[in-house]
């Protein structure tokens, strides 16, 4: 492929292709080297996880890293990212890790280059974030095998979260048999793209086979659409009292960074239902399968 720009783009059988790569690199230490090739990394917001991640990535497949600090680059001066990556691609660089506050900028800036510019969207503003629903589902499938026959709940602010609607596209690519999208009134999602919304966390919780927590993203939230914490931890956070309604051996998720003792508590964060450090662990493997895939010669 040429981007990796949102999952709506990638049918079952590329979603599956670079879940199996991404394992097989897991399994495999013996990697391919594409030393040929660069990769910038261009984070406009901060990232610990998937900047760091996508850098080990090329890493492991030989692949040189250029991580530029926005903060001292040309942008500064008033240079446009467009010209920012034309600049960069005239140097010999062909793969850009785009974050950015914008909703579509990476598709945006996608169809305006030739095809020496591959752009990896890490984040556009409330919109997708197709890494990290790759390298999620690439977890439960780990895990879980049969995605079909599985109920997932992702709990949490469900209308700003870029993270939930790549979740929602995938799991309706993949068919996830039930998908339940769990978040106050005030934070539910104004598009539904798969599954049903609930304001009860112990109808989500019911039986359910993973449970996605998200942050409380106080930076994303309009001045109408604050919730008081201990309202919030109250009724949504995921605690070992409300997690005993799923079943024994429900996966518990989040895409982090994460607040404790806010969305979730520390004794479910750590505990051995917790599949946080395998999905940042997993993250690295399916980073690499997606550089792989794009064809940059
Ligand atoms: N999940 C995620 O995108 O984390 P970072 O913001 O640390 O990259």
């Amino acid at each position: 492929m040429k981007h990796l720009l949102d999952i709506r783009q990638l049918s079952h059988h590329e979603i599956t292709t670079l879940i199996q790569r991404a394992l097989h690199f897991k399994h495999n230490p013996n990697y391919p080297r594409y030393s040929h090739a660069t990769l910038a990394n261009l984070f406009y917001e901060n990232s610990t996880r998937t900047r760091v991640s996508f850098e080990l990535a090329a890493n492991h497949l030989g692949v040189h890293v250029v991580n530029l600090d926005l903060d001292r680059s040309s942008e500064s001066k008033g240079e446009e990212i467009y010209d920012t990556i034309n600049t960069l691609s005239a140097m010999g660089i062909q793969l850009f890790v785009i974050r950015h506050s914008t909703d579509g900028l990476p598709q945006a800036l996608a169809s305006r280059f030739d095809a020496n510019v591959h752009i990896i969207n890490a984040g556009d503003g409330q919109h997708e974030h197709p890494s990290q629903a790759l390298l999620d589902i690439m977890t439960i499938i780990e895990q879980k095998h049969d995605i079909t026959q599985l109920k997932i709940a992702i709990v949490g602010d469900l209308r700003h979260s870029r993270v939930a609607n790549s979740l929602q596209h995938i799991c309706a690519t993949l068919g996830v048999g039930e998908l339940v999208l769990v978040s106050p009134t005030v934070w539910q999602p104004q598009v539904v793209h798969y599954g049903r919304v609930t304001t009860s966390l112990d109808d989500g919780l019911s039986n359910v086979d993973v449970v996605i927590c998200l942050r409380v993203q106080q930076e994303r939230l309009h001045a109408d659409e604050h919730l008081d914490t201990a309202g919030y931890r109250q009724d949504y956070a995921i605690t070992k009292n409300r997690l005993a309604l799923a079943k024994p051996d429900a996966m518990v998720m989040h895409p982090g960074p994460i607040n404790r003792g806010i969305e979730i508590d520390s004794d479910v964060a750590d505990g051995p239902q917790s599949s946080i450090l395998r999905q940042v662990r997993n993250g690295v493997y399916m980073r690499m399968a997606i550089i792989e895939s794009l064809d940059f010669g």
